[in-house]
């Protein structure tokens, strides 16, 4: 703990005027060359590459002997989307500038300075990188310019606030367990892409640089820094013009998440730990005797042998094939934990193996590198190394013999018990051949570990879609694992935290992520619960999970009041789970996030830009949780248009704050006017959701056609379960709803019609109608039976699931 003497007079550093005293100084040159141009100057030269359109790429390389034809334009693993080569591009000179020209914006180079403009179309500067200036290290500091009406999204997960004006922030993976607060810089996650909404355009920097960056927007008045310590200077300016288009690029850029297993969007449980068997397998029956649904348990590091990765303790856990087994027939998975960290121990065979081969990251002098973390004393391997990263992989199949079809990993920074908190920074990764020190890469080793796993589980369980769940994580992360927020508390204000930190995660790519629910550390309250349970509901990834000496915090903890809170809500998720699984494809098909700050939707609504207490699922629910104890009203800022209150119907005009009453029970919850909200009836695990298995054979929709709008939605279903939709195992059907002065217009097109296990029938229950319904036209033959609720002033037809198309017009 830190007393007053922290702030004492002799303690304040004066701050350093400069960022460095290098500088490219005035160009001398320009060259083509595939994909752009290069720019040479007095001490160095800038790489000007064409990745697409509205996506530029920008490199800078020091000294005076860097030469064109040699330049080094590799990247890192983050990026999968390479220059396209028929992207047409101009080059241009003038006598004060080199011009880089693309259909969506242009690069220019001033001569004098080499600082860039990017200005689209009309001729707007939507970005000006005024300079880069370096040390004697080569420590780079890029100074852009910003407005002062400018808003800063993104950077991955931070603490803080939703706009990230006035904040400094560092990427370097650690391992925080306290304190998670704003003032923190650095947490487990490094995801280096600022997003800057301009009045004049949005548009997104992403610095590719694993080693240790910085993003600040404090230090300077008329703009922000991006700083790195180590490595190469490259960036991409990713060209809006709204926060949907920067994202959607940021995403073609990185890459997207795979759509998950529809079990991983169930509810989870953990604890660290569930010490046993028989402890996980009543944990199970306790969920299905209360009906409180659940899809997965977890298996925190208790369940291992002296925390050895790849074993079982065989007398906690004596027979986990059988428990495992058990588990599935109750509609229960296992995803264990697996931490990096491999024991130092001889007697240990995936030590040896690794040791034998070389598998380890070594240090200078080549002897591994050993650091303690929960076995004692361990190694770490070296994922940077194909070969070994296929190792890894394929000692999952201790697991998935067993049934096994995800992994959690944690520790992954790599966290590390010493003095550093991680791995010493001039350790070596061999990187398949061209050796990189730790400090270089060292955000990557989250991303690589997860990369490994899901790519090693997805080899060994027949077609199915492995999950994984990690803590550290780099730009790209989204492809290979769901992220939960490390080890948050049990504190009111954690629970609010949550909200901007993973909206910012989704605005990075990062979609489906999610906080400990009720708190990692620290012990929760039955209120707290209760709120946090309803929040989560609605999250992406929603697991409760609470630490070894808390109190604990399963729905059921805190009395029968609270339990019922819990399954409502939990049982909401599951209710919703055909909107959360297309939206869930949405985000794996654009990069969208699963769940969105109202800016996403609402750019130009000044009431929105720092907007963060409450969220949009997709783009038709609106969540304002209660994040504060004792509290049972909330402001609630409803956009422009129409929503109505989920639970009672209100129609509320929008373009204003409400002041919403929820007691315990009830979440603040809203929808849009023309909202088409699939869902189905709550269910235990997802696995009773699908196909076959569904305990009905009828899917329903809620069609809010209340005024004159027209909306549209995609609804998608496959098996949840295999990759069989890659190869067209599945059904898209575009939903549209039009409502007319006297008329109601339903529209349904089967984009696309390849799973057969669909449910035979839809129930369409058109909400809230502007007028008495007198007919229903375009049933198909044989149907005709609509039914008119007057009371509830609800319509309900149910017909067979369109194969083609269907039309359906009610008449006033
Ligand atoms: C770390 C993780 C936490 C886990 C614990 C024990 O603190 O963040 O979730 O329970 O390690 O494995």
């Amino acid at each position: 703990m830190l007393t007053s003497e922290a702030i004492s007079p002799d303690k304040v550093v004066e701050k350093k005027g400069t960022y460095g005293a290098h500088s490219l100084g005035a160009a001398t040159g320009m060259s083509r060359h595939e994909g752009g141009m290069t720019v040479t100057a007095e001490h160095g030269c800038l790489a000007v590459r064409v990745v697409r359109h509205g996506l530029i790429r920008v490199k800078l390389f020091v000294g005076a002997g860097a030469e064109a034809p040699g330049l080094d334009m590799g990247t890192t693993v983050a990026v999968v989307e390479s220059a396209e080569e028929e992207t047409a591009f101009k080059l241009r000179e003038s006598k004060e500038a080199y011009f880089l020209e693309t259909e969506a914006v242009s690069a220019i180079v001033d001569k004098s300075d080499c600082s860039i403009r990017f200005v689209d179309r009309s001729g707007r500067v939507v970005a000006h990188q005024r300079g880069m200036l370096w040390n004697e290290k080569n420590a780079v500091t890029g100074l852009f310019a910003a407005s002062s009406q400018v808003r800063y999204y993104g950077l991955g997960e931070k603490t803080g606030s939703l706009d990230k004006k006035g904040e400094r922030y560092e990427m370097w993976n650690s391992d925080v367990y306290a304190p998670h607060v704003p003032e923190i810089e650095a947490l487990y996650q490094s995801i280096p892409l600022l997003i800057a909404h301009e009045p004049a355009a949005a548009y997104g920097v992403f610095l590719d640089n694993p080693g240790r960056t910085f993003f600040d927007m404090r230090s300077e008045e008329d703009g922000y820094l991006i700083q790195t310590e180590t490595g190469s200077f490259d960036y991409y300016f990713i060209y809006g013009p709204q926060l949907k288009d920067v994202v959607g690029s940021y995403t073609s850029l990185t890459g997207r998440m795979e759509l998950p297993p529809q079990w991983a969007l169930g509810y989870h449980q953990s604890r660290y730990s569930y010490m046993s068997q028989e402890e996980v397998l009543e944990l199970a029956r306790t969920f299905r005797e209360k009906q409180i649904p659940c899809d997965v348990i977890y298996l925190d590091i208790h369940y291992m042998e002296g925390y050895r990765v790849f074993t079982f303790d065989p007398e906690r856990f004596p027979d986990p094939k059988a428990m495992i087994a058990e588990l599935k027939e109750m509609g229960i998975r296992i995803v264990p934990i697996v931490d990096p960290g491999v024991k130092l121990d001889l007697n240990y065979e995936v030590f040896r193996d690794g040791a034998a081969n070389g598998y380890f990251c070594r240090k200078q002098d080549g002897e591994p590198f050993v650091g303690p973390v929960w076995p004692g004393q361990s190694v770490f391997p070296d994922f940077t190394e194909d070969r070994v990263a296929e190792w890894w992989g394929d000692l999952h199949k201790f697991y998935t013999e067993m049934g096994i079809e995800g992994a959690w990993n944690d520790m992954n920074e790599p966290a590390v018990f010493n003095d550093s908190k991680t791995m010493d920074t001039d350790t070596v990764h061999g990187n398949n051949g061209n050796p990189v020190t730790h400090g270089e890469v060292h955000n990557l080793y989250g991303l690589l570990m997860s990369k490994a796993t899901f790519e090693g589980i997805g080899r060994h369980i027949g077609g199915n879609r492995p999950f994984v769940l990690t803590r550290a994580g780099y730009a790209g992360i989204q492809r290979y694992a769901a992220v939960w927020t490390g080890d948050n508390r049990s504190f009111w204000e954690h629970m609010a935290m949550a909200m901007p930190m993973v909206l910012n995660l989704g605005l990075s790519g990062v979609s489906f992520a999610g906080p400990d629910i009720g708190g990692f550390a620290h012990h929760c309250s039955g209120e707290l619960l209760a709120r946090w349970t309803q929040m989560g509901a609605l999250f992406p990834y929603c697991r409760n999970h609470s630490e070894l000496r808390s109190i604990r915090q399963e729905p059921w903890s805190f009395g029968p009041d609270i339990e019922a809170i819990c399954r409502e809500y939990i049982g909401l998720r599951y209710r919703l789970m055909p909107l959360i699984y297309s939206v869930f494809r949405e985000s794996a098909e654009t990069g969208l996030p699963v769940i969105r700050p109202l800016v996403l939707e609402y750019p130009d609504d000044p009431n929105v830009s720092n907007l963060c207490d409450q969220f949009l699922l997709g783009s038709q629910l609106l969540a304002a949780p209660i994040y504060r104890a004792g509290t049972d009203h909330r402001s609630v800022y409803l956009p422009a248009g129409v929503w109505h209150d989920y639970w009672t119907g209100e129609r509320l005009e929008g373009g204003r704050h409400v002041l919403a009453y929820a007691p315990l029970e009830r979440m603040p919850l809203y929808v849009k006017e023309g909202a088409i909200i699939p869902h189905a009836e709550v269910a235990q695990s997802t696995a009773e959701l699908g196909g076959a298995d569904a305990a009905s054979d009828v899917l329903a929709f809620d069609l809010y056609a209340s005024g004159s709008s027209a909306s549209a939605f995609e609804y998608y279903e496959d098996d949840g379960l295999t990759v069989g939709y890659r190869e067209g195992a599945y059904n898209l059907h575009r939903l549209g709803l039009e409502v007319e002065q006297g008329s109601i217009a339903l529209h349904v097109e089967t984009a696309h019609a390849g799973f057969d296990g669909a449910r035979g029938s839809w129930r369409l229950t058109f909400k809230q109608l502007p007028f008495a319904p007198s007919a229903v036209e375009g049933l198909p033959s044989g149907e005709d039976a609509w039914r008119f609720n007057a009371e509830a002033n609800e319509l309900t037809v149910t017909t067979r699931r369109p194969v083609e198309e269907l039309r359906l017009v009610i008449h006033s």
